[in-house]
């Protein structure tokens, strides 16, 4: 059974170290959270493997890594400083502030069991409220010397595509992958890391031919679901797909799907995979009256550059359509951690929890325990097997003595760890002969069974499993 309540997963992400509120000492700031020795792990394997996926395993894919600031002009023709609003009422009655779409979500501060409205408060007028953060640019506090911090790694695709498509001569179709920060001065972040104010996405900008872009946009979909199920364990039948109705599409898409998943707060989108015609490319770009633009889009006086590519067959330019898979990083730890998360009860009546993450995920691959840490001979091989096996690939490994042989089980049971590796009386050769010098046992997390396997096999036999 997967985590039943947000509070399983924060208690035990606090406990052991994978995500912190963030800077907790001062109280907290709302909407931001620290990821902690196994967290970033964790963020790191995903992000790795979504990287293999989508870049190293397609022909057809560049990656990018562009910049948080970006040039003002950017968010006004991409739609953001119009459009990246929510719409924000105030309660004058209890000083709440609240998404007007979203009261039935929110609890009035002075009645918790009711939604705001329901209430004896008076609530304002929606009024719309921009959710990109401003910064300063420039040691002269200007009022036009400003930069927003993006609010989407995408932008800083769209604006690259020359500069990618020049130096790499891809011919289309092809995509652009990015993992990056973006920031939403969401009006209430909320549910954990699920609604934050600071987050990661993994984005692909597919720039196609018009016409090829409804059939790429359906195999994303398929793909991507596949990925979620498969690499990182999610179960299919905890994810959905919702069509978006059009009159809740974003301002630059024909059709959006989001992937759904079954989080301890019900279903919530995931991911969501869009089709955003050539609406950006073609707003970015200049003498936009030369060019065939089938989205509506401003004017651009600011712009220096044409976003097209020269259809060599057809003698001619196109503004291709772009297909938008974009993913949450910490909404995909969030799934991956409600999916992983398991309590048994053992044939002795005890509680285990353990994490069922994919290997490939677990922040710490194998744990090398020695049976007894006042055992010189046994101490140092565990250590030199730790060496070993660190050395070996990209094996997180750790050492720990600190506990009993089945308290430690327990300990890397809770964070995810797929192997333990114990070092006992027999691997040191000091039982009588019974040919099992130079062998330890190797403890499967899921099954907790054990069997034994030479120290010279270690390597190969953990990486194959990972
Ligand atoms: N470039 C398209 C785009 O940004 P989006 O649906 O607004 O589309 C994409 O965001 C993904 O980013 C979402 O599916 C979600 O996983 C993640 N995301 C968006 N807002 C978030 C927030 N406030 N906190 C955490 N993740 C968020």
């Amino acid at each position: 059974m997967p985590a039943e309540t947000l509070e399983q997963l924060v208690s035990l992400c606090k406990r052991r170290g994978f995500i912190f509120q963030g800077s907790e000492i001062y109280g907290g700031l709302q909407g931001t959270f620290d990821f902690g020795p196994l967290g970033v792990e964790l963020k790191n394997n995903l992000k790795r493997l979504w990287w293999k996926h989508n870049v190293y395993e397609r022909d057809d894919m560049e990656g990018l890594d562009a910049s948080i600031l970006m040039n003002r002009y950017v968010w006004r023709y991409s739609g953001h400083e119009e459009t990246f609003v929510d719409p924000l009422i105030d309660c004058k009655t209890c000083k709440g502030r609240f998404r007007a779409d979203r009261l039935k979500d929110a609890a009035c501060l002075k009645h918790s069991k009711l939604h705001p409205g329901e209430c004896e408060g008076e609530l304002t007028e929606p009024r719309a409220f921009n959710m990109m953060f401003k910064t300063q640019v420039g040691p002269i506090p200007d009022p036009e010397s400003f930069a927003y911090l993006r609010p989407e790694t995408a932008q800083g695709i769209f604006v690259n595509f020359k500069n990618v498509l020049d130096s790499t001569n891809r011919k289309l179709p092809f995509g652009i992958a990015q993992i990056g920060k973006a920031f939403r001065n969401e009006i209430t972040p909320r549910n954990f890391v699920f609604r934050v104010r600071e987050f990661e996405q993994m984005e692909i900008e597919y720039f196609c031919k018009p016409g090829e872009d409804e059939d790429i946009h359906s195999a994303f979909i398929e793909d991507h679901v596949d990925w979620w199920v498969n690499e990182c364990g999610l179960s299919r039948d905890r994810i959905t797909l919702y069509e978006v109705p059009s009159n809740e599409l974003a301002h630059y898409s024909k059709r959006t799907v989001d992937i759904m998943y079954r989080f301890p707060i019900g279903e919530e989108e995931l991911e969501g995979i869009a089709n955003r015609t050539d609406y950006d490319l073609g707003s970015h770009s200049r003498d936009q009256e030369k060019l065939s633009i089938t989205a509506k889009v401003s004017p651009n006086p600011h712009s220096t550059e044409r976003l097209t590519y020269f259809d060599q067959p057809n003698n001619w330019h196109i503004v291709p359509y772009v297909i938008e898979p974009s993913a949450g990083v910490d909404r995909g730890i969030l799934a991956i951690l409600t999916e992983a998360y398991t309590e048994e009860t053992l044939d002795n009546g005890e509680t285990r929890v353990v994490l069922k993450l994919k290997p490939a995920l677990a922040p710490i691959k194998v744990a090398v325990l020695p049976l007894k840490k006042n055992e010189p001979a046994i101490v140092e091989t565990a250590k030199r097997i730790k060496k070993l096996l660190q050395s070996s690939g990209e094996l997180r490994t750790v050492y720990d003595d600190t506990a009993g042989i089945g308290k430690l089980y327990r300990r890397q049971d809770e964070i995810g760890t797929p192997f333990c590796i114990t070092v006992d009386f027999d691997t040191i050769g000091r039982e009588e002969e019974n040919g099992l010098k130079d062998t330890v046992t190797v403890r499967h997390r899921d099954s907790m069974q054990q069997e034994r396997v030479a120290i010279s096999d270690l390597p190969a036999y953990i990486n194959d499993r990972i």
